[in-house]
């Protein structure tokens, strides 16, 4: 594994203190108000995770999954659901909770799909931001970091299903994804 990570880019300790920034943000902005954050798998299940527990406003968690990646790196920009909310959203004020903005195609559509059920209010936390995601309208309240163009792997994110539970934010070796070392 050591061998297959090029470098750390966001430290456990950057993460966890930005997720409790965040986490403030929230809390003041839904004092009082019928949360329900929505994480998107598989992605999001760790900052879901550290983010619900660094939350104080009462809440309720779902989950969705959509696909719109395949083994590789690059965005198919196709998005199909695999998994949909349990809950009815309806009169509900949704945060969905994402990993990583990179095209912004899979969010985007999300976004649209969510408003679509009629609830009070949708917004959007992502943990990471890269720049292409300028090139979609959509608007992200809660932004923990923009990262440069390259595929990150860690703290949830994946390269072929691996990496997920690396603690930080990585980049991958050229070599793991076929590149020249
Ligand atoms: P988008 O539709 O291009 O914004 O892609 C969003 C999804 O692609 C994210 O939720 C991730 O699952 C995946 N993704 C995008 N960039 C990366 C990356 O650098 N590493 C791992 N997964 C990524
Ligand atoms: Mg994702």
């Amino acid at each position: 594994m050591g061998r297959d990570l090029e470098r750390v880019l966001i430290s456990e300790d950057e993460l966890q203190a930005k997720i409790k920034e965040l986490a403030g943000k929230i809390d003041a902005d839904y004092a009082g108000k019928d949360l329900l954050i929505v994480g998107v798998l598989k992605g999001a299940v760790m900052v879901m995770a550290d983010l619900a527990r660094a939350l104080s406003v009462p809440l309720e968690m779902d989950w969705m999954a959509v696909s719109s990646y395949g083994a590789g790196t690059r965005s198919s920009g196709v998005v199909r659901v695999l998994k949909d909310l349990d809950t009815d959203i309806a009169g509900r004020h949704v945060l969905v909770v994402e990993d990583i903005i990179d095209s912004g195609l899979t969010l985007s559509w999300l976004v649209h799909n969510l408003k679509s059920r009629d609830p009070a209010s949708v917004e959007v936390c992502a943990a990471l931001r890269k720049p292409d995601a300028n090139k979609v309208p959509i608007e992200v309240k809660y932004i923990g970091f923009d990262i440069p163009n390259e595929f990150v792997i860690g703290y949830g994110l994946d390269y072929a299903e691996r990496y997920r539970n690396l603690p930080f934010i990585g980049t991958l070796a050229p070599h793991v994804y076929g590149g020249t070392e």
